[in-house]
């Protein structure tokens, strides 16, 4: 599916741009917003090819990954890096990753960010479920997933090999008719 254009609130999920460059690298060049990422903090050029691919990926056909910007409406900012795969080895299922700009944290933006991934994912897409993974000790990431509507559903042991060691992952999922659930009861 392109393009993909799904307001929120407060926030905009469209697709990137090789314009977005420097904002992007805001975020994944943070040391403070990578800190708990399976990778540490990127330089503007290795930026600017994960942007390139990522734009390059909308275009493929069959589609599989969604490497997307949020933008704030008040704004036009972009202040976040949101992704959705195809999980090429579960059925109707896909991963999320998003990763906001340090300045912007605390007032909602996440959680906003995860129910914009769950509704492409469900709704767009109509997947069947979706799952994340965090860091052990990423605790913001957790009670986000848990805002947004997602359960804890266990931990991979040595699941990513970042800053010299294997560390763990724990699991959140959830599936279609719990987010519709959860979608109409807030209406
Ligand atoms: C994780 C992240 C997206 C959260 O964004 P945010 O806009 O600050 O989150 P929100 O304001 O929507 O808060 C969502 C929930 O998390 C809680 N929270 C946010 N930051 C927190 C922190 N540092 N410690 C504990 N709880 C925190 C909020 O209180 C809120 O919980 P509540 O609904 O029970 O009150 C942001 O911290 C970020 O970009 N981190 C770096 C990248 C990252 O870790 N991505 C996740 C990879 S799995």
């Amino acid at each position: 599916m392109y393009p993909i254009t799904r307001r929120s609130p407060r926030l905009l999920l469209r697709e990137l741009t090789v314009d977005d460059v420097n904002p992007v690298h805001a975020i994944y060049g943070s040391p403070e917003a990578t800190a708990h990422l399976s990778f540490e903090p990127r330089s503007r050029d290795q930026v600017s090819a994960i942007v390139a691919r990522s734009v390059e990926s909308a275009g493929a056909d069959p589609r599989t990954e969604y490497a997307l910007a949020v933008t704030r409406h008040d704004s036009g900012q972009l202040i976040g890096f949101a992704r959705l795969a195809l999980d090429p080895h579960q059925q109707q299922a896909a991963t999320i990753g998003f990763a906001l700009r340090p300045d912007v944290w605390g007032i909602g933006y996440g959680r906003e960010t995860v129910g914009l991934l769950l509704a492409l994912a469900f709704e767009d897409l109509g997947l069947h479920r979706v799952w994340a993974a965090r860091a052990p000790l990423n605790e913001a990431s957790a009670k986000t997933l848990l805002a947004a509507g997602m359960t804890e559903e266990g931990r991979i042991r040595g699941h990513v090999f970042v800053r010299g060691s294997w560390r763990d992952s724990i699991t959140y999922g959830v599936l279609r008719e719990e987010w519709q659930a959860a979608v109409a009861a807030r209406s």
